[in-house]
This record gives structure tokens, C-alpha cells and sequence, in this order.
């Protein structure tokens, strides 16, 4: 019961205030978020990319309600690949971009100002050799996230859009993106969703999930298979293979923080990884919903704001990859990717 409450938490003005106020809370989120300003961002890229990793960025924030608001998140992506242009750190990132961030909930017009913005980042990212990902936010979101992805491929055809395993609707939008060859993320879905939506109950998410799997690698997408479940990278690979794909023929993607040693073994293995790395103040609902996903999670909050510590290095990829990174208590005995 744990995980929905602080799904609900997430989306609390006043717990928001309340958690991101509390000093020794910043200092735990540094597991989960790269630091706060756009050189914390490079820097943190820039040493995931020297260890074989890519990286896909995110500026943190999100349901902005005025269109300053907007502008500002624009901005920051714009900053930012420059930035990353600068740094010679353009080509093994891409940005991920959450249209609530960029106005899709302003009233009236919003899904148009979202376009807009999102049109503007995707130039500045061509610009400098960089894709961008739209994420995927709760079901309220999709039929724009979606619309707004099929609109920005007609010009930028490296745009690629998420999907949510968890959604009852996916199956079908997978199959309606199957031929357009975009570049599409799986993931099993992070938002807490109605019944009458979205599966409920983990083994029915993980079957869509395998299913996905199946329809994505056989399709003309380019699969980006965002977990970091060992049962369902595993199943990736044997699709992969099933359906004559290389090892570059498409990636794995994992959160910043957590899975090091798996993505190791990929690597390793001649794969390719690629870390999704946010940065940024507004941090509140991502690192709430990374503690709804994994109820140990929250012990290791609590131990950490007990001790009063958890240095802001901790997550850094620069350090030897150590046991605590492991995803945690997952049967992987004797699969490949460990
Ligand atoms: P699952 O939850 O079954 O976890 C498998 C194992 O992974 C766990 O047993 C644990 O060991 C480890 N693990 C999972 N979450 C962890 C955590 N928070 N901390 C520590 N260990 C953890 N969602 C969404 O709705 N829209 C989006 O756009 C995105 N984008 C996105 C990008 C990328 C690169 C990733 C990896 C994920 C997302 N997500 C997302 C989040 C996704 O929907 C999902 O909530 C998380 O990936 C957790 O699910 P798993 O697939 O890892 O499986």
C-alpha cells in the first residue's frame, strides 16, 4: 500500500513544500538526481559517457501552470544542449522532455504552446546532433504526448515517444506506431492510474510489458527498453535476437542511480545503455515517485535523514560500481545480465 500513497503524495502541494524545504531530504535526492544546475548535468553526462554509457537528460519539472513557467523550462533545454554542444558531450545524449514542463496544461491552448516549445528545443537539439524523448506522463496526457510526437517527427524524425506498459490502451498505440519506425521507450508505467485504465497488479503489468517487448522489437521502431527488471532484459535480448536485430540495433535504458552492475553486463556484452540522468530544483515528484517504486527505498530515506547524511558523490558514476548499486533483491542467478 505503501507505493500509491506516495504516488499520491506526489501530486500534494503541500508535501511538496514540506519535503523539498527539509535540507536533509536535498542531500538524499542526490541518489536519484545528477545536482542542480546545467554544469552538475554535463559533468555528470560527460562521466557516464566515458564509462561507454549514453545518456538521455531531463531538466526536472513538471504540471507548470503559467506560461513564464513554460518559457523557463524551454529555456533550460536550450541552455543545456549548448552546454552539452560545448562540452563535445552532444552525441551520446539525447534530452527527455515532459510537455506538462513546457505548457500542455496551460489553459485553452496549451497542447499548442507544448508543440511550440517542444518544436524550439528539437531545433536547438538538431542543431547540435542531440535527439529528444517526449516522456510520458499520467493517461490525462497520452493522446497529446502522442499527437505532439507524430507532429514533431514530420520535421525532427529523431523525436521518439514513450509508452506504458501499465496502460490497457498500449497494446493498440504500439501497433498504430509499429510501421513509423520512431524511436520508442517501453517502460511499465510510474503514475498511479485507475483500474478501469491501466493493470493494477505487477505480473499483469510485467505480461504487457513482455508483450510490448515482442511487438516493439519486431516492429520498424527503434526499441528502447527502459527497466531495470533482469527477467525482462533478458526477454529483450532473446526478442532482439529473434528478430535478427544487432546488439546497436537497440538499447537498454536505466535511471541514474540505479542498476550499475547490469549495466555493466551489457555493455560488456556489446550492448548499449543509456542512462536517463534529471537535474535540476524542482525534484519533488520524480524522487517521489522513485520511492514508490521501491519500498526499500523509503528505509533508505529514513536511515539517511536519521544519520543526517548521504553525500551528494554518492551516485556519481565516476567511482567503481559497488554491491548497494544493485537493483536489489531480484532472482538473477544464472540469467545474463547481472
Ligand atoms: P520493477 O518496478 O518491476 O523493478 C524491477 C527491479 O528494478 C526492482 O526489483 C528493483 O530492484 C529495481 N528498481 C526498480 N525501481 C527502482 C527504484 N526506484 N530504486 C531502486 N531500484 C529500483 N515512467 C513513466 O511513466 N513515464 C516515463 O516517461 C518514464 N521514463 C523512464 C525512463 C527510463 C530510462 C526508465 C528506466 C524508467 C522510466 N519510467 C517512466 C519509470 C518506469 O515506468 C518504472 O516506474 C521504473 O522503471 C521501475 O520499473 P522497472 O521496469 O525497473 O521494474
Amino acid at each position: 500500500m505503501l507505493g500509491p500513497t506516495l504516488l499520491r503524495a506526489s501530486r500534494s502541494p503541500r508535501m511538496r513544500n514540506a519535503v523539498q524545504s527539509y535540507r536533509l531530504t536535498r542531500k538524499v535526492v542526490t541518489r536519484f538526481v545528477a545536482g542542480e544546475t546545467t554544469d552538475d548535468a554535463v559533468a555528470a553526462a560527460s562521466a557516464l559517457h566515458r564509462s561507454g554509457r549514453a545518456t538521455t537528460i531531463d531538466v526536472l519539472g513538471e504540471d507548470v501552470t503559467d506560461l513564464a513557467s513554460a518559457r523557463q523550462t524551454r529555456d533550460a533545454y536550450v541552455k543545456l544542449l549548448y552546454r552539452l554542444h560545448q562540452a563535445s558531450a552532444a552525441a551520446p545524449s539525447e534530452v527527455s522532455l515532459k510537455l506538462t514542463a513546457v505548457g500542455l496544461q496551460l489553459p485553452g491552448n496549451g497542447e499548442d504552446v507544448a508543440l511550440q516549445h517542444a518544436r524550439e528545443i528539437c531545433t536547438a537539439a538538431d542543431a547540435v546532433g542531440c535527439r529528444v524523448t517526449l516522456d510520458m506522463e499520467d493517461h490525462n496526457t497520452v493522446d497529446s504526448t502522442l499527437a505532439i510526437g507524430a507532429e514533431l517527427r514530420r520535421t525532427f524524425p529523431f523525436a521518439g515517444n514513450v509508452l506504458q506498459a501499465n496502460l490497457r490502451r498500449t497494446g493498440d498505440d504500439l501497433a498504430a506506431l509499429a510501421s513509423s519506425g520512431a524511436r520508442i521507450r517501453l517502460v511499465k508505467g510510474a503514475y498511479r492510474e485507475p483500474r478501469e485504465l491501466a493493470f493494477q497488479r505487477k505480473n499483469e503489468v510485467d505480461e504487457a510489458y513482455r508483450q510490448g517487448i515482442t511487438t516493439l522489437m519486431g516492429s520498424r521502431c527503434y526499441p528502447m527498453i527502459a527497466t531495470h527488471d533482469p527477467v525482462m532484459l533478458n526477454e529483450a535480448r532473446a526478442c532482439a535476437e529473434l528478430a535478427g536485430r544487432g546488439p546497436t540495433d537497440w538499447e537498454v535504458q536505466m535511471l541514474y542511480g540505479i542498476g550499475q552492475q547490469t549495466q555493466d553486463s551489457i555493455l560488456a556484452s556489446g550492448g548499449r545503455v543509456r542512462v536517463y540522468l534529471p537535474f535540476g530544483t524542482d525534484w519533488y515528484g520524480y524522487f517521489m515517485r522513485r520511492l514508490a517504486e521501491r519500498p526499500a527505498n523509503v528505509a533508505f530515506f529514513l536511515r539517511a535523514l536519521a544519520k543526517g547524511q548521504a553525500s551528494p558523490r554518492d551516485a556519481l558514476p565516476t567511482r567503481a560500481p559497488s554491491r548497494s548499486d544493485s537493483p536489489g533483491p531480484v532472482a538473477i542467478g544464472s540469467q545474463l545480465y547481472r
